[in-house]
């Protein structure tokens, strides 16, 4: 078997990790996630969620790749045979949010071309659902491939794949040499012409108004900590995968500290961008900001090009750079997923790592084409609502009481931190692993799980998004049931491989 790779350098693997933390998520998620959950009030449990479970999981996550030197499935094996269907289980989460992550890559790549002549012309959103993504008008059916969307599929596949085949050294870690200093330039062109426009101020005032009565609401919480997992790239395999490629002899609790600290720093940037560019686009319309406001898709597809018609000047070259920047900050982080599955096929069953990469990756983008049909939008908006909540949120919770409780390793992996790391972990941790965030995570996964539910059942309150309760059964549980049978099913198929790391 081939040895296992590693990071050439430790900033490599800081930037490979802040790559991965930084993506859609902080750029298109965060903005209207703070905004519709108390605006500046939000901070309170995001900052709260960062410190006692984004911070302490990182490092836990960073630990335990680094101690058993193994992908997720190898790792959770090696700490107990028993608990290796949860490694499975986070990388087929993994798998399943880089099908649809990659279709709005592509998205972004096709925009960013529209952008060189704008395009989209002034009805955007009709651009978008009608002659761009051709958007079926039920949901539940696939009505065809779409060429516009499944050619940048196909490009942004070839290049991810073409990087993770080159592997961690020589691929992962100069990829994202390029990509992460490429973005911070050009998000900050962004961001500096953004609050120069006019507008800007009131969109900033309307963005940090802190709303404190919501701040009690047990959906402002569930919102802080989705946006902290997701966005920290943790509970879906990744941070394992990464810290399993560190040299024996490196930091684990200041490399997490600065992986944190600086994905929650880029957050806060593009919320200063997005509501300063939002506020312009209220003034330029002559209505209130929250008229304005929206998050996902409509905000980075429908919204922005709306506010680059209406740029002073040089919209085409602002258009481009920012959909040029969703395109590095999803790529980035579209590679630290797929590679929790090559590095877990590779493991477990003993291939090349070339093997991996063309039957993990290849079936992933075959699986991609379904949200690249005129239904797709529909199969995404619904596989990313459940897989968020009852995959990373669920494995979130699942991981700490099985590390905190069930096997009770936090002293050792505490022991194995603190003498190779500049910064020494106590009580903090301790506490946040084992009480806080357990506590936290399962009275909001208790909630999550009663409100889902009942809506199946109750005629009144109406499924997620409205969408029909067999589309919700078959797409939305069917895709969370399926990571989690499926992780218990190749957590029983046999190792092809030693599972000494060589
Ligand atoms: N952490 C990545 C993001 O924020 C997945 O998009």
């Amino acid at each position: 078997m081939e040895a296992r790779q590693q990071w050439g350098t430790r900033a490599g693997f800081i930037l490979a990790a802040v790559g991965s933390a930084v993506g859609l998520g902080n750029i298109w998620r965060f903005p209207a996630v703070a905004y519709e959950n108390g605006g500046g009030a939000f901070f309170i449990p995001y900052l709260f969620a960062l410190l006692t479970a984004g911070i302490p999981i990182l490092i836990m996550e960073f630990t335990l790749g680094h101690k058993y030197r193994g992908s997720a499935p190898m790792t959770l094996n090696k700490v107990s045979r028993k608990s290796e269907f949860i490694g499975w289980w986070a990388v087929i989460v993994a798998f399943l949010i880089s099908t649809y992550y990659s279709v709005i890559v592509a998205w972004a790549v096709s925009y960013s071309w529209f952008s060189l002549n704008l395009s989209w012309g002034e009805d955007t959103e009709g651009f978008l659902f009608g002659n761009y993504l051709q958007l079926a008008d039920t949901p539940g059916t696939f009505g065809g491939l779409v060429p516009g969307v499944v050619i940048p599929l196909a490009i942004i596949w070839i290049i991810v794949l073409g990087i993770l085949y080159k592997g961690v050294k020589k691929g992962i870690e100069i990829a994202n040499r390029i990509m992460i200093p490429l973005l911070l330039i050009i998000f900050l062109i962004i961001v500096i012409r953004a609050v120069t426009l006019p507008g800007a101020l009131t969109g900033l005032d309307e963005f940090f108004k802190p709303d404190l009565t919501q701040i009690l609401s047990p959906k402002v919480w569930v919102a802080a900590y989705g946006q902290i997992f997701f966005s920290m790239s943790i509970a879906f395999a990744i941070m394992i995968t990464y810290a399993s490629y560190l040299p024996k002899k490196s930091d684990i609790t200041n490399n997490a500290f600065i992986t944190g600290f600086s994905n929650s720093s880029f957050e806060l940037l593009a919320g200063i961008g997005v509501f300063s560019v939002l506020g312009f686009l209220a003034a330029q319309q002559g209505v209130p900001v929250n008229e304005v406001v929206t998050g996902g898709v409509g905000l980075a597809f429908v919204v922005f090009p709306a506010i680059i018609n209406e740029f002073p000047a040089f919209n085409e070259l602002f258009g481009f750079l920012f959909f040029a920047s969703l395109i590095l900050a999803g790529l980035s982080s579209l590679m630290s997923i797929i590679e929790t599955y090559i590095s877990g096929i590779s493991d477990k069953f003993g291939v090349s790592r070339g093997k991996s990469v063309l039957f993990g990756g290849g079936l992933a983008a075959l699986v991609s084409l379904i949200y690249a049909t005129r239904g797709g939008l529909y199969f995404l908006d619904t596989v990313d609502y459940f897989i968020n909540n009852f995959g990373v949120a669920a494995l979130g919770l699942v991981e700490v009481v099985l590390i905190a409780w069930v096997l009770r390793k936090l002293k050792s992996l505490r022991d194995h931190a603190n003498p190779i790391s500049d910064i020494q972990l106590g009580a903090w941790w301790s506490i946040s692993l084992s009480v806080l965030t357990p506590a936290v995570l399962g009275i909001m996964m208790f909630g999550l799980i009663k409100d889902n539910v009942l809506r199946e059942f109750a005629t009144d309150t109406g499924n997620y998004e409205g969408y029909s309760d067999a589309f919700i059964l078959y797409v939305g549980w069917g895709s969370a049931f399926l990571a989690l049978v499926g992780g218990i099913i190749i957590g029983l198929m046999k190792w092809k491989n030693s599972k000494e790391v060589k």
